[in-house]
This record gives structure tokens, sequence and C-alpha cells, in this order.
């Protein structure tokens, strides 16, 4: 079997990861590139290095997760560093407990690295702050999901899927790309975290939605809209789903997911169009409503737990590169 060594990478820029459009390509490229070794280190079977012995990695998710909770804490143990993830149902945040002392207190238990989901937009700035004035500030965030604005370890986590069905290593690029993203797009902090991403790259990024859910043209005018899902994803190499938001929808916007799925949900045969795209998810999926459980399940065209499983790859490669002192070593 190849002994799989780990890349020589450039220490990262930045020290918190807010988002994608605040990281610098140059730790893009690092990230994605340390992801795609994690993601062939584990399908080969080999001995994962514990990089992370003796460092503290705190979870706290004042939002519900399946996917970025347990593989930001699966990530943390197969490094070896020592995770702890905060009950937040159970905790005295429920007693009025503001985030910033939260985030205090679980930072002064030695914590080297806090992974941090928040339904407010700007909550990670706000509790590196509250570290940096606490004399806290070698605590690491991690941004897992805030806001309707970032999701950025998602759209690092869709990229490498995309390399890896392409063949392609990040430093490829996505040149020459078509990527549809299709549904709700207007409340999603996945679209937004992946159109600062993937255009950077170098693919051609589409929208594709009801009008009531795509976002203002003016956000994003360099990416074109589509009502028509017959249009948005003619020869689109990916095309992506998302679920209808309906926890941020406005007041008054009231939205049938029988016709939603009519109208927008991906089926094998809304497909045509796009023969060859393959099909992703960032979940939770919602079948019969944004996607056909047939369609889902396909695995000729559905990277849905590909995308689960790079999640894995993906935070390693967080953790790693933001904690991990001795970079360049193997
Ligand atoms: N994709 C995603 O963020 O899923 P979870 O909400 O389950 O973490």
């Amino acid at each position: 079997m190849t002994k799989l060594t780990r890349p020589s990478l450039s220490p990262l820029k930045a020290d918190h990861f807010f988002s994608i459009s605040e990281t610098s390509d140059q730790d893009l490229i690092t990230l994605l590139t340390l992801a795609d070794y994690y993601a062939a280190l584990m399908q080969s079977g080999s001995d994962i290095p514990r990089v992370l012995t003796g460092r503290t990695q705190v979870n706290v998710f004042f939002e519900n997760s399946t996917r970025t909770n347990s593989s930001f804490e699966l990530a943390g143990k197969k490094l070896g560093a020592d995770v702890l993830v905060v009950p937040v149902a159970a905790s005295s945040v429920h007693k009025g407990e503001a985030l910033l002392d939260t985030v205090q207190t679980l930072a002064a238990l030695n914590t080297d690295a806090m992974i941090i989901r928040h339904k407010e937009a700007g909550s990670c700035k706000a509790a590196s702050a509250a570290l940096g004035a606490a004399g806290l500030s070698t605590c690491k965030i991690l941004n897992a999901g805030e806001g309707t604005a970032d999701h950025p370890s998602q759209a690092l986590l869709d990229a490498l899927t995309m390399f890896q069905s392409l063949g392609r290593t990040p430093d490829q690029g996505l040149h020459g790309i078509k990527i549809a993203i299709c549904g709700d797009i207007r409340h999603s902090r996945v679209a937004s975290s992946n159109a600062q991403l993937l255009p950077r790259l170098g693919a051609e990024l589409r929208f594709v939605g009801p009008e009531a859910l795509l976002p203002p043209e003016e956000s994003y005018p360099e990416i074109d809209r589509y009502i028509s899902l017959e249009d948005g994803i003619q020869d689109a190499d990916f095309v992506m789903a998302l679920r209808i938001q309906f926890e941020r929808l406005p007041d008054g916007l009231a939205l049938s997911k029988e016709d939603f799925f009519q109208a927008h949900g991906l089926t094998h045969e809304r497909l045509a169009p796009a023969p060859k795209a393959f099909v992703m998810h960032p979940g939770p999926m919602n079948r019969g409503v944004e996607i056909s459980g047939a369609l889902a399940d396909d695995p000729q065209r559905s990277l849905v737990l590909k995308q689960v499983q790079n999640g894995v790859a993906v935070r390693m490669a967080l953790l790693d590169a933001f904690l991990h002192v001795g970079h360049n070593s193997p």
C-alpha cells in the first residue's frame, strides 16, 4: 500500500475560520489540499497521525446539527484531541447565560479550538472579541454555520467532493465546470458560502429557484439567476439541491411543499437537461420536496453520502491547520 505523506504546506495566514470571503486564496488551497490528503488517508485505512494529542476542542452548537457537529467531533478525535461536545440544550444557556459568558467559560478550560454554530450572523466574531477581552485569544474559533450568510466548512467539503468526482486536485481548480444551486438560496448559508468559494475556484455558478427564494440580484451580480429549473440546470456538471429553510422564512411567505416539488423538485426525469450531472445536497434532505428519494439514493448520480464522508476530512484539515504547531512535519 502506498504510504501517504502529509503535504508540505505553508502555515495559514488566518487566526480564525470565520468565512470563505475572509480566507485567502492560499489558505483555501492549503485547507482543500490537506482535506484531500486526509480523505485519501482514511480511504487507504492507514494510521492517522495523532497530531492534536494534548489539544482541547470544544463544540458548542446553539442550533441543531447532525452532520457538522458529529463530523467535527470525529475529526478531532481521529487526530487525538480531547473533544468536548457541549450539550447546549442542557447547559446554563437556559438559565439566561449570555453567549459571550458561555464562550469565555468554555475557553477558560484551556481550550485550543471552539467550534460554534449560532443563528445570529456575527456570533463567531463576537465570541472571538470576547475571548480577546478575557486574555483567551489563543483559542481558535471555527465557524460551523452562522445566520444565513456563512457555513464555510460546508462549502469546502462540497468543493472537495467536486474535485474528487472530477479526478482533479484542488490546485487545478474548477475551471470549465458548471454548477447549479437549486431551491431556497435566499435563506441558505450553504448557498452563500458556496457563492463565495466556487467562482474563486474557477467554476460557473448559477442560482435556480422560485423568485421568492432567490436572493436579490444586486447581492450576487456575477451569478446568473433562473426561475426555470430546466433552463438553470442545462449542461450542468453538478446540481445541488437545497431544502426550504422554513425556520427562516419571513411571516407571510406561505410555500406549499407539494407545489415546490412539482415545479422545482429534482428527479431523474427533471435532470434530463443535465445528463451527466452529479447531484449534491448538504442535508438535511426533505425527500419529495426538493429532491426525490429515488434520485437521492441513486449511487450513479448522487454524491450526498460522499459529501457527508468528506465532512470529516475537511474538518480534520481545519483542526490540523489551525491547531497543529508542527505544520510541515509528516
Ligand atoms: N449540512 C449541515 O450543516 O447539516 P447539519 O445541520 O446536520 O450539521
